[in-house]
């Protein structure tokens, strides 16, 4: 109830398109880049399916580096941050892909550490309008995987140059170029 006064059915209806809206493209980013690095990077992606206990820190891991969404804000009074000055009304883009390579925060930033354990990234935002399907989107990413891993625990990519990335928005690899490999517990790329 903004104001004290009820939704009106249109802002409901705002409401629920962009429940069903956020959690598409988002999730699906995430797990494509998720998937892409394990199929480009064998040693992370035999680790990851023999140490199974590592798939919280390594969800994180890949939100981390793989962030898949921007936002944009619209300054509201002439202010400063980190020296740069801004003046009402001035657009701006919140690159949390970037915030969350930040050499002063993060050690070894451009690095997929696993088992990184200090991983307090902005993958999600942050703020009042923090995601508010982040705990759904970490439990769809970490099931996606695991259930991967365990179903196809090798497989690598048919044509690394085929894979394209989206633009705008909302990040993530969008042509498939996966190539499975039916042995199970196969080493052998
Ligand atoms: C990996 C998946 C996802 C990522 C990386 C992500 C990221 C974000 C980010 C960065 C924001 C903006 C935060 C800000 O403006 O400060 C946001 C907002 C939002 N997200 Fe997500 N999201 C994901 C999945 C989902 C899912 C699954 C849902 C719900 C089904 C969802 C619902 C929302 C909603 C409703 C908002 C708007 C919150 C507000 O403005 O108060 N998101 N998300």
């Amino acid at each position: 109830m903004p104001d004290g006064r009820p939704l009106t059915d249109e802002e409901i209806l705002g409401v629920c398109i962009l429940l069903l809206l956020a959690g598409i493209d988002t999730t699906w980013s995430a797990i494509g880049s998720s998937l892409l690095h394990l199929a480009t990077n064998p040693d992370d992606r035999r680790r990851l399916r023999d140490e199974p206990d590592l798939i919280n820190s390594a969800t994180e891991e890949f939100l981390r580096v793989f962030a898949p969404v921007t936002m944009a804000r619209e300054v509201i009074e002439d202010t400063e941050v980190g020296g740069c000055p801004m003046r009402k009304g001035d657009r701006l883009l919140l690159p949390f892909p970037s915030g969350n390579r930040d050499p002063e925060i993060f050690d070894r930033p451009d690095n997929v550490v696993l088992d990184r354990e200090a991983n307090r990234h902005f993958a999600f935002g942050v703020g009042i309008h923090r995601c508010l399907g982040s705990n759904l989107a970490r439990m769809e990413l970490r099931v996606a995987l695991q259930t991967w891993l365990e179903r196809i625990p090798e497989f690598t990519l048919t044509d690394p140059d085929a894979v394209t990335w989206s633009a705008g928005q909302v990040r993530g690899p969008r042509t498939p170029a996966l190539r499975v490999h039916r042995r199970v517990g196969s080493d052998d790329g």
